[in-house]
């Protein structure tokens, strides 16, 4: 099957900011303007205490003050991950324009009023499934899952200020950003952008 197939922007690695997150930014917003489906689901990597990664998507909730944001249960593996090895890696994968983009740096979890804020956020239905879930646990059966969303739900609605205490929002800060643009010709563009002080640095690498 092809990759990287399609009519891919170009990318002319000149004039680059001096952070990467303004330069992610800017790829976000065209990723959008360019109708990419759900831009914002990513791919998180974590690794236990053993060492052994495992990844999945999250949803990036929101870029601030240079830091990635994204949430879930402290009681899944990805929490458990970071409990122990806090650091965390994301990738984006933008296909209709050919653009990866990697993140990777320390992560650590807000505070107790920004996870509830976050969590209230969430439609009734997202809601009532975090609240209904036990990550981690084995399910018994499909019917089992559909009855407890079914009550969770009812108690989203009767209780509309709730908020599962178990739902955190991360915060990544980056000490590396990779933008990187696929070419037809295989002469893809990378950029890599590593912390350096209060700066960054970056350079371009071979593909
Ligand atoms: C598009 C998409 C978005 C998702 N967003 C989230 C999210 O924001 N937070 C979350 O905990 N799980 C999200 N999930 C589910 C995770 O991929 C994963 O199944 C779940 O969090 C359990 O992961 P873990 O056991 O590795 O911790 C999403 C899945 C998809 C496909």
């Amino acid at each position: 099957m092809p990759a990287l197939a399609g009519d891919l922007p170009s990318f002319v690695p000149e004039a680059l900011p001096p952070d990467p997150v303004d330069l992610f930014l800017s790829w976000f917003e065209q990723a959008v303007d360019a109708g990419v489906p759900e831009p914002h689901a990513v791919t998180l990597a974590t690794a236990g205490a053993d060492g052994a990664p495992s990844s999945r998507v999250v949803v990036l909730k929101d870029v601030r003050e240079g830091a990635f944001e994204f949430a879930t249960d402290r009681r899944s593996r990805k929490a458990r991950d970071l409990d122990v090895n806090p650091r965390g890696a994301l990738s984006f994968y933008w296909q209709p324009q050919g653009r990866q983009v990697r993140v990777a740096g320390p992560v650590r979890a807000l505070d107790a009023v920004l996870s509830a804020q976050d969590y209230l956020a969430r439609s009734p239905a997202s809601r009532a499934a975090a609240l209904a879930t036990c990550p981690g646990e084995r399910l018994g059966s499909a019917t089992e899952l559909a009855e407890a969303i079914e009550r969770a739900r009812e108690r989203v609605d009767a209780e509309p200020g709730l908020v599962l205490p178990e739902w955190v929002v991360y915060s990544l800060v980056p000490d590396e950003v990779e933008l990187w643009q696929g070419s037809p010709t295989r002469a893809h563009v990378r950029v890599l952008y590593r912390r350096d002080g209060q700066g960054w640095t970056h350079r371009l690498e071979w593909p």
